[in-house]
């Protein structure tokens, strides 16, 4: 039997009701806030990410879905959503009318990674940018806006970690110094350490390889380095998270693994997913529009890990799955025909019911319907059709009623709201 790709998975109903339930949590958050959808392909041109996310970054150099169509145009994946909403906010000119856009996705993206618990090859994204505001208040804001979807959804036990990457001003000379420390430790780092010790030096920084951490202990800090205007954005986002009473950690080693970041980066991170702590992470990215050929447009955002966020959540899906209103309990073929008529007009009403299509007997039908759940059996017999009512059934109380068949949906409606 053909199985499921490694690192791949399948959401089966009795699962989905609980991502269809986040997403609609994170839904009407965003759009009270003022965000917008936006629906991005899946598909992009290779470049976009390598030019976006970093030609050094462990994404681009070996965790890609990159491979020639049949023209031989280089696509991939979409790994994150960021380059691809930045492209379009370009493309189709989205700062025309009014610079300022907030926009939202959300979505699969594609990284081949180790799979391991937390960590797939298709994992799901809620992706949130704003675009056109360079305030302080706005990164808050998106932090803010976090805190408040976790507590929503009941996931207390995380933390906004926060730091600043500082700007294409004073990130050089941050550079500079943690170059000659790193040189100085070379020896005790790992061996992907020392390769991303000249080519990507930050990444060393959040090296989770405990002799590395250790290495790293004292190793100079970006948030000594900022130059003045960095610093003040980076007080001004601790101060409005203060007002705002999000709890957060400053957290020096937070780099990110994308290397379009300037100034804020923040993470949420939980204690309860092992290795893959992070289950949402983003910050601002004033370089990248004009870097992709846009205007000088600061920008802002995040993405929320969905297959973390349920691993990490003590809500059920079963607390939020849709049982059959109705089950209609038919004997005999007249019954049927009539049931399938009902069926299909509670559909309509938005009453879910269910029925058996096999001619099974009543006590069949009463055990399928327990085994979906019905709120409420409808039996249907010759008798029944003969004194025009049927039996209506609440499966919780036992109780019994009849019902008459003429304005049965409406009855039927009535009843059961
Ligand atoms: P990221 O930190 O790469 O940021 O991913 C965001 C979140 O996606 C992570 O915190 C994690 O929860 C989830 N995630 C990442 N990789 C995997 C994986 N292999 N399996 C399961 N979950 C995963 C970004 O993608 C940026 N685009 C966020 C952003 C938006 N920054 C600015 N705007």
């Amino acid at each position: 039997m053909i199985q499921l790709i490694r690192g791949f998975k399948d959401i089966l109903p009795g699962e989905v009701e609980l991502w269809q339930h986040i997403e609609k949590t994170a839904r009407s958050l965003l759009e009270s806030f003022g965000f917008k959808e936006i629906r991005i392909p899946i598909l992009e041109h290779a470049e976009l990410f390598a030019r976006s996310i970093g030609e050094d970054t462990d994404i681009v150099e070996k965790e890609m879905y990159t491979f020639p169509d049949r023209k031989g145009d280089l696509i991939t994946l979409r790994p994150e959503a960021t380059a691809s909403v930045v492209r379009s906010y370009i493309q189709h000119k989205l700062y025309a009318k009014d610079p300022v856009r907030k926009l939202y996705s959300i979505g699969p993206m594609f990284r081949r990674e180790r799979p391991q618990k937390g960590r797939y090859r298709q994992f799901y994204q809620i992706n949130a940018e704003v675009f056109g505001i360079d305030s302080p208040f706005i990164d808050a804001q998106l932090i803010f806006l976090l805190a408040v979807f976790f507590k929503k959804l009941s996931a207390t036990e995380v933390k906004a970690h926060i730091n600043s990457l500082g700007c294409q001003i004073c990130r050089p000379e941050f550079k500079e110094a943690l170059s000659v420390f790193l040189l100085a430790a070379k020896e005790e780092l790992c061996s992907d350490c020392r390769r991303r010790r000249e080519r990507n030096p930050l990444r060393v920084l959040d090296c989770k390889v405990p002799s590395c951490r250790l290495a790293m202990a004292d190793a100079p800090s970006i948030l000594d380095h900022l130059c003045p205007e960095c610093s003040r954005h980076f007080e001004a986002v601790k101060h409005a998270l203060e007002k705002f009473k999000v709890s957060f950690v400053v957290d020096k080693r937070l780099v990110r693994g994308l290397d379009y970041y300037t100034r804020t980066t923040f993470e949420i991170q939980t204690g309860s997913l092992g290795a893959q702590n992070a289950v949402a992470g983003g910050g601002r990215y004033d370089s990248l529009v004009k870097a992709l050929g846009g205007p000088d447009q600061p920008a802002v955002g995040f993405a929320i890990g969905l297959d973390r966020f349920v691993e990490m959540t003590d809500l059920k899906a079963k607390d939020f799955a849709q049982n059959p209103d109705i089950f209609i309990a038919a004997l005999g073929e007249k019954s049927m025909s009539m049931a399938f008529d009902w069926a299909c007009a509670f559909g309509l009403e938005g009453i879910i019911a269910e029925l058996d299509f096999a001619g099974k007997s009543l006590k069949s039908q009463m055990k399928r319907a327990d085994r979906l759940g019905a709120k409420h059996v409808l039996i249907v017999g010759e008798k029944e059709l003969e004194e025009k009512a049927v039996i209506m059934r609440n499966m919780t109380t036992k109780e019994q009623l009849s019902v008459p068949l003429d304005n049965l949906i409406k009855a039927v409606k009535d009843k059961i709201s």
